[in-house]
C-alpha cells in the first residue's frame, strides 16, 4: 500500500509550494492569529484536500501545467479545512491535533475561535479574488455546510433514535462537501463540461464519505499515537457514527448505556466492548468500500496520466488506513 506522500507524488512539488504560499498568505494577520494558524500549518496534515485539487487540475490540463488560479484554489481548500479543524477542536474539547497541542490548548479558546474565523475570512477573500462567481458559490456553500454539520452533530448527541441517513447527511456536510465542491471547482476553472463537473463532484463526495466512515472506524480501532488525536472519543462524546449505529441494531443493551450518557463507571468501557464485539466494524468497512468504489468509477473518463492514476488509487489509499 502506497503512503500518502507516494500517492501525491505527481503534485509533490506543488504541495511544497502550497505550504510556503499559505505561510505568506496568513502572514498578513495579527501576530497572535498568525502564530495560532502557523502552529497548525507547521504540524503538517496529510494535505489530502489540496492534493486532490492539484491532481485534478493537472489531470485536466492539456499541457500538464497548473495555472495560478488552480494553485490558489488548492490553498483556499486547505485554509477552509484547517479553519474547520480549529473550530472543531474547540467544540470537541480535543487536546491534540496532528500530533501537537490544539490551538485552544496551546493558546486559549478566544484565540482559537478568532483564529478559525480569521482563516475562514481569509479564504473567502482569496476566493472572491479568483473572480469566478460559480467557484465562489461552490466554496462558500462548503463553509455553510461545515457549520451546519457541526450543529447537526451536536443536536443528535446521545440520540439513539437517529437514522443512518442523518449520520450520512452530517458526514456529507462536515467532510464530503469540501472535497466534492473543491474537486468540481477545479473543473470549473478548467472549463469542463457540466457532465464532467458532475462526475468530479461525485468523485469528491463518495471519496469524502469513504474517508469519514474510515475515520469513524479508526476512532474505535486505532490508538492515540496512531491517530495523532485522542482515540475512542466519538462515543464518549455521544457522537454516534457508523459503527455505533450498526451496533445499536444488534446489541439492545447499548442503547441504555448511551441514553444514560455513560454515567456508570463501567458504562463507556462496556459500550466500546459491545461495538467492537458486534458486526459493526466489518459492516462499516463494507460501507466505506462501497463509497470508495463509487468514487473510483466516477473518474473513468479522465485521460491517462500520472495524476489520473493517483486519483484512481486514492480511494484504495483511504481504505488502506484501516489496515
Ligand atoms: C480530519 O481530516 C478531519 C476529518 C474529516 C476526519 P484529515 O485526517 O485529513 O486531517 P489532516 O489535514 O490530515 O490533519
Ligand atoms: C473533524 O470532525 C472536523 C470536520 C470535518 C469539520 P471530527 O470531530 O469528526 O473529527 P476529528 O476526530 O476531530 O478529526
Ligand atoms: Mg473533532
Ligand atoms: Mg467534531
Amino acid at each position: 500500500m502506497a503512503t500518502v506522500t507516494e500517492l501525491l507524488q505527481p503534485v509533490e512539488q506543488d504541495l511544497e509550494t502550497l505550504l510556503s504560499d499559505l505561510r505568506s498568505l496568513i502572514g498578513a494577520g495579527h501576530p497572535i492569529l498568525q502564530a495560532a494558524a502557523e502552529h497548525l500549518f507547521s504540524a503538517g496534515g496529510k494535505r489530502l484536500r489540496p492534493g486532490i485539487v492539484l491532481l485534478i487540475s493537472r489531470a485536466l490540463s492539456a499541457n500538464g501545467e497548473l495555472t495560478a488560479r488552480h494553485r490558489r484554489l488548492a490553498e483556499i481548500t486547505e485554509m477552509i479545512h484547517t479553519a474547520s479543524l480549529v473550530h472543531d477542536d474547540v467544540v470537541d474539547e480535543a487536546s491534540t491535533r496532528r500530533g501537537v497541542a490544539t490551538v485552544h490548548s496551546r493558546f486559549n479558546h478566544r484565540v482559537a475561535v478568532l483564529a478559525g474565523d480569521f482563516l475562514f475570512a481569509q479564504a473567502s477573500w482569496h476566493l472572491a479574488n479568483l473572480d469566478d462567481l460559480e467557484v465562489v458559490k461552490l466554496l462558500s456553500r462548503v463553509i455553510m455546510d461545515l457549520a451546519d454539520g457541526e450543529v447537526k452533530q451536536g443536536l443528535f448527541r446521545y440520540d439513539t433514535g437517529q437514522t443512518f441517513a442523518t449520520y450520512l447527511e452530517k458526514s456529507y456536510c462536515k467532510t464530503a462537501s469540501l472535497i466534492a465542491n473543491s474537486a468540481k471547482a477545479a473543473g470549473v476553472l478548467s472549463n469542463e463540461s457540466s457532465e464532467h463537473l458532475d462526475s468530479l463532484y461525485h468523485y469528491g463526495r463518495q471519496l469524502g464519505l469513504a474517508f469519514q466512515v474510515v475515520d469513524d472506524i479508526l476512532d474505535f480501532t486505532g490508538s492515540d499515537q496512531q491517530l495523532g488525536k485522542p482515540a475512542a472519543s466519538d462515543l464518549a462524546s455521544g457522537y454516534l457514527t457508523a459503527p455505533a449505529l450498526y451496533a445499536l441494531e444488534e446489541q439492545p443493551k447499548l442503547a441504555g448505556l448511551i441514553e444514560r450518557e455513560f454515567s456508570g463507571d463501567e458504562d463507556l468501557a462496556q459500550a466500546l466492548e459491545l461495538v467492537r464485539a458486534s458486526r459493526a466494524i466489518p459492516r462499516s468497512r463494507e460501507l466505506a468500500e462501497t463509497f470508495a468504489r463509487e468514487a473510483r468509477e466516477a473518474l473513468a473518463w479522465l485521460p491517462e496520466s500520472p495524476s489520473r492514476r493517483a486519483l484512481i488509487e486514492l480511494p484504495e489509499f483511504v481504505l488502506g488506513r484501516l489496515y
